[in-house]
């Protein structure tokens, strides 16, 4: 597939745009200063945290990090559970969703088995998903652009 690109400079903090690449979607999240500062919280708490598990298949070399990401604010990833595929659905911490626990910064729920993932993708431990959602290959060009692919 060829590769797509994504105007990213008026993605607003907490906001994030799905794209289809490869037949896939692919999220790109500009995660807020919260977001980010929550993967440190949750580092003991995911199954995986420097993804090394698949890390050619699921995450580019500069993305083995704890954001998962080329810039600590913005996640590209495919929106695709590494379980049985299904769709996770965004639960993130700002309010719009009050039915989250105190203690969990939001992140990203498979409706299928109940596997969640934090900010960065990461899945969390003792959950069906063998692994942390998949970062596909991306670049920036300047700040306001991607290319995913
Ligand atoms: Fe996501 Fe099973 S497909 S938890």
């Amino acid at each position: 597939g060829a590769p797509v690109e994504v105007d990213i400079s008026t993605l607003q903090p907490g906001e994030m745009r799905t794209v289809e690449w490869r037949g896939k979607p692919v999220w790109i999240l500009k995660r807020t200063p919260e977001m980010v500062e929550s993967l440190k919280k949750t580092d003991k708490d995911v199954a995986d945290p420097n993804s090394e598990r698949t890390p050619d298949m699921l995450t580019p070399e500069y993305a083995r990090n704890q954001y998962r990401s080329i810039k600590p604010e913005i996640l590209v990833a495919v929106g695709i559970c590494s379980h049985l595929g299904c769709s996770p659905s965004t639960k993130f911490q700002t309010g719009a969703q009050p039915s989250l626990p105190d203690d969990w910064a939001g992140g990203f729920l498979c409706p299928c088995h109940g596997s969640t993932f934090d900010m960065a993708g990461r899945v969390f431990k003792n959950k069906p998903a063998p692994d942390n959602l998949e970062v596909p290959r991306h670049m920036f060009v300047g700040d306001a652009k991607i290319i995913v692919g």
